[in-house]
């Protein structure tokens, strides 16, 4: 039998078998997609409630307000977070036959990025509130949710490869348990939509990243044997109010999404298409996560987002007045000057002096957002990092120009000599990407020399991934062999080390102040800490003066700030001799 399928703004019900469709599952569609009622659909869903219109019209009467479901449409105003063991709504209106009787245990599997950890935290906080429990054992689970990265194939391909094992595990499942139900969320389910559902009929769920807060409803709808599926993006969706429950394993350090989306539509890259547009979070609630998770003894907050640095916050009237931050000198956008709202050194301002003992670090901004206000703020406050990813993508400008990067090399290398002398001994880490559409041999030479001339502490180098939609796509040949691709890649690799090696050689000598994290890896004799570059630093654990005094000698704990004289360094670790525990401000003064 032909599934029958019905697209509701965005949300797409496939059946298997012909079913009631409920009246109350249509209200919470348009709802949560921030949509206004639409009255062809309105009265699709009175037809099929089996209770007529009398009965259609008492449960309009009983249920939830208009503004109940405008909330999720409008502009997060202030952050008011509901305490973790806050239930959701009670939904009355959701009909009995789509909720779950028991709590179902999740299992959630996280691809990609920072922002996939961050989104996995936002979906567990919605999933929490509405009465699931996380398991971290996948033979636990009832419901396997994966957070999903589409930036390349070979992204891509892993995802699909762990969906057939999960299917597999679905199909075998105990008919004396409650079916496994699988879900496909963020960037992978954005860019192929019901494509999924039609391609691994296994897959119950797909979420896009504006879509999570619709998680209980899909996963309500799936409960009934349906697939369910939300891919709407939104221009305003921030998550402000959801307070994401930090998974990471340490306990020093947390990231906050300040930002989600990009307008930059950079030539290779599907950020936009699955991310959609650029919208950032109220100042009033970044502050308010910030100042909890500092009572809460995190010592050093990393603010997340596809563009940090085009921070824009125009959800306070007060912001809106000012003309449009300027752009670093040499470079342009695709996009009109946005005039208005509280931006990124604003924001960066306030965010430093909630706790001064708090490191705070941004990743990732675009080189074209960086005034000199944020270098003169980086100056100055000991607990912003000297440390700047500055994603390069390219050394030709031929190339950059084919990315639509908006700026050359010259203008890029003139933006490292400016941060360089702003912030003496910043730590600079970049995106380079290996046999992009026409890249010449020449054009690779001129990013190897872009490497030795920046001499980059970290650098993330990729493989050209030709992705559909994107402009590249449409308008320019992938005609770099893969194998040409491969063997650029490595010589970037190969270059970058050697000039990391010889960047991180010039610390030794020198003190700093280091973070500790824990334990090392290699060795439990050791600790391991970031310096204020986020390079890695590895030093005894032994006694060391506490800094107070006589008596005031112990061992460094996870979330000390340990001074350390660097003894040897490698492109990607220093290691050293700890002195005494400091703080960010008494460092200040000597390192
Ligand atoms: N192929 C290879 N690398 C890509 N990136 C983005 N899109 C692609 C692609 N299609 C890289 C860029 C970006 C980083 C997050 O991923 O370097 O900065
Ligand atoms: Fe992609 Fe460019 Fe946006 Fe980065 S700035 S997310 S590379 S489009």
């Amino acid at each position: 039998m032909q599934p029958w399928q019905c697209i509701l703004g965005g949300t797409r019900l496939l059946r298997r078998r012909p079913a009631g469709w409920t009246l109350p599952l249509a209200l919470r569609t348009l709802g949560s997609t921030g949509h206004s009622l639409d009255s062809g659909t309105h009265t699709e869903g009175a037809k099929q409630s089996g209770g007529g219109l009398e009965a259609f019209r008492v449960k309009l009467a009983t249920g939830p307000p208009m503004q109940h479901f405008l909330r999720g449409a409008a502009p997060a105003q202030e952050s008011h977070r509901l305490p973790d063991d806050a239930k959701e709504d009670a939904a009355h209106y959701l009909g009995t036959d789509t909720v779950a009787e028991a709590p179902r245990k999740v299992y959630l599997e996280t691809y990609g990025c920072q922002m996939n950890v961050n989104d996995t935290e936002i979906t567990w906080s919605i999933l929490q509130r509405s009465g699931y429990l996380r398991t971290s054992r996948l033979e636990e689970a009832d419901v396997i949710l994966l957070v999903t990265c589409s930036i390349r194939e070979k992204a891509e391909r892993t995802i699909w490869n762990r969906l057939r094992h999960l299917t597999a595990l679905k199909s075998k499942r105990s008919s004396a348990l409650v079916p496994l139900r699988i879900g496909i969320l963020g960037c992978m389910a954005e860019r192929l939509k019901e494509k999924i559902l039609d391609q691994e009929k296994m897959v119950d769920v797909v979420a896009g990243p504006d879509a999570y807060r619709d998680l209980p409803r899909l996963l309500a709808v799936a409960e009934t044997g349906q697939q369910a599926a939300n891919v709407l993006l939104s221009l305003d969706e921030t998550y402000a109010d959801v307070l994401p429950v930090q998974t990471s394993t340490s306990s020093t350090s947390a990231f906050v999404s300040i930002m989600r989306g990009c307008d930059n539509m950079c030539s290779y890259c599907i950020v936009p298409f699955t991310r959609g547009r650029e919208r950032s979070r109220p100042v009033a609630s970044i502050l308010q996560e910030v100042q909890l998770l500092s009572d809460q003894g995190v010592k050093e907050v990393t603010l997340l987002g596809q563009n940090v640095n085009s921070y824009r916050d125009t959800s306070e009237v007060q912001f809106l007045s000012g003309a449009p931050a300027p752009l670093s000198r040499g470079f342009s956008t695709v996009y009109k000057p946005k005039a208005g709202g509280l931006r990124f050194a604003a924001l960066l301002d306030r965010v430093s002096l909630v706790d001064p003992e708090m490191r705070i670090r941004f990743t990732s901004p675009h080189p074209k957002d960086f005034p000199d206000e944020v270098f003169q703020l980086m100056r100055e406050r000991p607990n912003l990092c000297k440390q700047i990813h500055l994603p390069a993508q390219s050394g030709s400008t031929r190339v950059l120009e084919a990315m639509r990067r908006g700026y050359t090399r010259e203008a890029y290398l003139e933006l490292v000599h400016h941060i360089r002398a702003s912030l003496p001994g910043v730590s600079l880490s970049s995106d380079l990407i290996a046999g992009f559409c026409g890249e010449t041999e020449a054009d690779h030479q001129q990013t190897i020399s872009l490497l030795r001339q920046v001499r980059y502490n970290v650098a993330f180098i990729f493989a050209y991934s030709m992705r559909q939609k994107t402009r590249a796509f449409h308008r320019l040949q992938d005609d770099v062999p893969s194998e040409v691709k491969v063997q650029r890649l490595k010589e970037l690799m190969a270059v970058f080390r050697e000039e990391a090696a010889s960047a991180n050689a010039a610390a030794v000598g020198h003190t700093q102040v280091v973070l500790v994290e824990g334990p090392s890896r290699r060795s439990p004799s050791d600790l391991c800490g970031r310096n204020d570059g986020n390079i890695k630093v590895i030093f005894p654990d032994v006694e060391i003066d506490g800094g107070s005094g006589p008596g005031s000698a112990a061992k460094a704990k996870p979330g000390d700030y340990v001074l350390v004289e660097i003894c040897s360094a490698s492109s990607q670790t220093l290691r050293g001799i700890p002195l005494r525990r400091t703080t960010l401000r008494e460092s200040a003064a000597f390192c």
